[in-house]
């Protein structure tokens, strides 16, 4: 045998105890955590949820697993008030150990440095969060449906979770969590966790406890005036008691998804699957809280049409928090397949057609955004350095990654890459992974295993380059192809209104119709639309979106008044964001004067997105 030098053997034992660690981890530009030294494995919360302060309050206690045991332990913060820090051998006995935070980054926060001794396990931090955290609203009774009780929620994707938990705030840090939530006693407390309570009894005092290691961005509350009703066997819905019916309505399917689901890519693994419908000033559409998916009421359209909604999030159950990616440059590993499954699983419970149709709107609006970018924006493992990873969700990662998977699909056959997909999940359970990672397993065991289909350097093309390759899926559908052709002979005054047979129309063709209208429609044409379809005054969220850009680019106005009043009473960032750009565009007075009236409402997050676009003077 040859001899080996000492430099071998001591990395030979850095990658033993590595491994023996479990992990070696990324490097994730927006955390200040150094896992590789000490990690933390567990988070024990004690809060006290403060309306009058807009304030949670109480200690954080977090487990900490030693690699380097001279490293102190590095927390991600932001605006959180510290009070002090312990330390721990047993969880019994604690000190008062040193701590410094330093100044706050603009995008990443302040980093806690905490000092550990010798023999320290444990570290609990007694702290407050800020009433501008940028991870919690904080509503009146005013901006609720029942508008007696206030409101609060968090939403902790990306980076947000520092700013209510002092923490290591990357998605490769995977933790399980307990917590003891005080609240007033006539509101209900619900988290992403086993807990939640589905006998509306109200204490003021609740414990929950989730028990599989999750990314931090997944820890989430609700507190207010929440009732829940059951779904299915597994599934229910909670939200405010005047929301409860025509929710439950609209979301009756979700029991069946679970099952479409489960049927191809294996069984769900967090127990059970429920919904909070929220408030309107929810800034997304959705979020993939585990037990407990966040929902904004705008997709509450009163005829199930825009449900694909929940199975996008509960989709990620699979993809995003089983598997989950290990930094925000992998975010389209958690989108894009998701959005894939998203369209697998609408396929399976309202078939094929309505699938195609969603693929086609979604190709669309990527195409278009696409046009817009520069090229180091096209590309799915994107490069954020230096940029606030919630600049990240476009439709890139989310339709992009799902036409790529779409793609290997069609290139491999359903049977094998859905085999694929399942032994991606089992293989990488509780795992967080980066774009390298799932490019290495796809190569072994999809690419190399049925050779001749794809080559490794087309799937990196589609992983590491700009565009849209052309080869490309190209989603079909014949109603949209004929409510496209409607359309534009409506435009071109071949074709009057009433002739056009809208009955069976849903949603999907609504929107195919007014998105195939050209850009300068006159007049005299948005208000023989209008008449006709009483669009100003239609209910449906997506298409009232759909119909107020319009009105906004065609300076029709009268929907001036309904484009104020979904302003000011949604705060959803999809559809505020683009309305705000083009109003701004037009008119920035009349944007200034709305957003002033809609700003208070709205979530930090919008908030942020907003204030850049309308400059009011
Ligand atoms: N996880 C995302 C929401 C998110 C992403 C929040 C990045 C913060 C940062 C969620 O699953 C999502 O994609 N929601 C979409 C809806 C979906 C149907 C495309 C949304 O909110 O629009
Ligand atoms: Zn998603």
């Amino acid at each position: 045998m040859k001899p080996r030098s000492a430099v071998f053997f001591a990395f030979a034992f850095l990658f033993a105890a590595s491994l023996a660690n479990g992990q070696k981890f990324a490097n994730d530009i927006h955390s200040y955590a150094d896992p590789n030294a000490v990690r933390v494995t567990h988070v024990d919360l004690d809060w006290t949820v403060s309306f009058e302060q807009k304030t949670i309050s109480g200690f954080a206690t977090l487990s900490v697993d030693r690699t380097d045991k001279s490293a102190p332990l590095y927390l991600d913060t932001r605006d959180l008030k510290i009070f002090s820090a312990e330390a721990s051998p047993d969880n019994r006995r604690y000190d008062l150990t040193r701590f410094e935070l330093a100044p706050a980054d603009k995008i990443l926060g302040s980093k806690l440095t905490v000092q550990l001794p010798a023999g320290a396990k444990f570290v609990r931090i007694y702290y407050s969060s800020s009433p501008k955290a940028s991870g919690l609203q904080w509503l009146s009774p005013e901006q609720t449906a029942g508008k007696q009780q206030p409101y609060m929620f968090s939403q902790a994707q990306a980076i947000h979770a520092r700013s209510f938990i002092p923490l290591q705030d990357s998605p490769q840090v995977r933790v399980t969590y307990n917590a003891r939530v005080r609240t007033p006693s006539d509101l209900l407390a619900v988290m992403s966790a086993e807990g939640n309570s589905r006998t509306n009894v109200r204490t003021g005092d609740y414990r929950f406890a989730m028990r599989h290691p999750i990314p931090p961005y997944l820890i989430a509350i609700g507190v207010g005036d929440i009732k829940f009703k059951s779904l299915g066997a597994r599934t229910g819905v909670y939200t405010e008691p005047s929301m409860l019916a025509k929710s439950a309505w609209e979301l009756a399917d979700t029991e069946k998804m679970v099952r479409a689901t489960e049927r191809v890519y294996g069984p769900y693994r967090w127990g059970r699957y429920d919904l909070l419908v929220l408030p309107p000033s929810f800034p997304f559409g959705g979020m993939e809280n585990p037990m407990l998916t966040f929902a904004t009421p705008t997709i509450l359209a009163g005829d199930r049409s825009l449900v694909s909604l929940v199975a996008h999030e509960l989709a990620h159950s699979w993809s995003g928090n089983l598997v989950t990616n290990a930094t925000w440059r992998d975010f389209w590993l958690n989108e894009g397949c998701t959005t894939y499954l998203e369209r697998r699983i609408i396929e399976a419970v309202y078939g094929v057609k309505r699938r195609e149709m969603e693929a086609m709107l979604g190709k669309r609006t990527l195409i278009s955004e696409l046009a817009e970018f520069g090229p180091a924006d096209q590309i799915l493992h994107v490069d954020l350095a230096g940029r606030d990873p919630d600049d990240g969700m476009t439709n890139v990662p989310y339709e992009k990654g799902a036409l790529f998977l779409r793609f290997l699909e069609e290139k491999f056959g359903r049977a094998r890459f859905d085999a694929f997909m399942k032994g991606y999940f089992n293989s990488h359970a509780f795992r967080s992974i980066t774009t390298e990672t799932f490019a290495d397993y796809l190569d072994r065991n999809l690419l190399k295993r049925y050779p001749g289909k794809v080559s490794r350097g087309e799937a990196d093309k589609w992983m590491n380059e700009p565009g849209l390759p052309s080869d490309a899926p190209d989603p079909q559908s014949d109603n949209f192809a004929k409510v496209a052709k409607e359309a534009k002979d409506y435009s071109n005054g071949a074709l009057a209104l009433n002739v056009i047979d809208k009955k069976a129309w849903t949603t999907q063709e609504w929107l195919q119709f007014l998105k195939s209208m050209p850009e300068g429609l006159s007049s005299a044409k948005m208000a023989n639309l209008d008449e006709a379809f009483g669009l100003t005054k239609a209910g449906n969220s997506e298409i009232s979106f759909q119909w107020l850009m319009m009105s906004i680019k065609t300076g029709y106005s009268p929907a001036e008044a309904k484009l104020e009043e979904f302003l000011t009473t949604i705060g959803r960032r999809k559809f505020v964001r683009p309305l705000f750009t083009e109003l701004a565009k037009k008119d920035m007075n009349r944007a200034c004067e709305i957003y002033r009236k809609a700003r208070p409402g709205y979530h930090p997050i919008t908030q942020s997105s907003i204030d850049p676009i309308v400059k009011c003077n």
